[in-house]
């Protein structure tokens, strides 16, 4: 269904993406749920599929992949706003990230695009722990990530859901940045033993140097994805996100979800069968 305000939902099969789309559909409002795996297709490597799947849309939830601080990435960008706005698209909210300097080049090219927008700057997922790249890591019970023991205010994607739908409804949000994180800052430690605390299973948190975790994925993502990982964690786990935002307040007007409030809801919907 399309209408004069459909949104168009890119990444709409991911851990953020499918709550907007949820979310969306929940209220009967008009949009369009596109990835590499829907008809019409989006695949941010084919440019050809981007305005087809825009055709008939007025604003976009953008979830770039692989991430914003990949090599390239403010020029896709830039082109993606190029076609949005030649397509009729008058609105863009991204999901970035914080910290990332790449992320935030981004996010310079698309304030110059003249298409309204809403950068939705977010911290590390609580849902990286059950639903992302670390759920192997927690039901195998070692979690070695190169984060030293800096301090992180993990945030729940729902919550950047709920933020990254009222900003794409509701035009007071234009312009605005968003840094979004929960409310407490936690090592990966103090993760890894709340964790073990809900599941009932010790999950041990070993911190890496940066080489060495690029060692330890190269094998499994190979070099592209390797490179890209450990340079995330080299900057963002440098200490300069070792504070709390308020996204969630002042998009929102309410409190963020706290990690112990994820637990709780992971575990009633079954993470980590495996090892409860
Ligand atoms: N994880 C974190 O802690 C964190 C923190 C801050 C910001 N971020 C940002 O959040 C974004 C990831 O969001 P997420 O975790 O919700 O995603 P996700 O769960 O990893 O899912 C990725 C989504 O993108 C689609 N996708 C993958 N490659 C694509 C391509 N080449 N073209 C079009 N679609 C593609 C996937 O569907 P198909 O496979 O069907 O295409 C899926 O819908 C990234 O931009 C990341 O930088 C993440």
């Amino acid at each position: 269904m399309t209408s004069d305000n459909s949104v168009l939902v890119i990444g709409a099969t991911g851990k953020v993406g499918s709550r907007v789309t949820s979310s969306l559909a929940a209220s009967g409002h008009p949009h369009r749920a596109v990835s590499r795996s829907t008809d019409p297709t989006f695949d941010w490597e084919k440019p050809a599929t981007w305005a087809g799947a825009m055709d008939g849309m007025r604003s976009a939830f953008v979830t770039y992949m692989p991430d914003l601080a990949a090599p390239g990435a403010p020029e896709v960008i830039e082109h993606f706003a190029t076609i949005a706005k030649a397509e009729g698209l008058r609105k863009i909210v991204l999901l970035s990230g914080r910290g990332e300097h790449g992320a935030e080049l981004s996010e310079d090219t698309l304030a110059q695009s003249g298409v309204d927008h809403v950068v939705v700057r977010a911290s590390w997922f609580n849902q990286n722990f059950d639903e992302g790249m670390l759920q192997p890591s927690i039901l195998s019970g070692t979690l070695a990530l190169a984060a030293g023991n800096t301090l992180e205010p993990f945030v729940d994607v729902d919550d950047i859901a709920d933020v990254a739908v009222a900003a794409l409804l509701d035009d007071r949000h234009n312009g605005k940045t968003y840094e979004v994180t929960g409310p407490r800052l936690m090592t990966f430690a103090d993760a890894a033993r709340e964790i073990s605390s809900a599941t009932g299973r010790q999950v041990n948190y070993i911190p890496l140097s940066v080489e060495d975790f690029h060692a330890a994925l190269l094998p499994e993502i190979g070099k592209d994805g390797a490179d890209l990982m450990a340079n995330i964690c080299a900057e963002v786990f440098d200490g300069r996100n070792e504070w709390v935002g308020d996204g969630v307040q002042q998009a929102l007007g309410r409190e963020p979800r706290d990690f112990a409030e994820y637990l709780r809801i992971a575990m009633a919907s079954g993470a980590w069968r495996q090892v409860a």
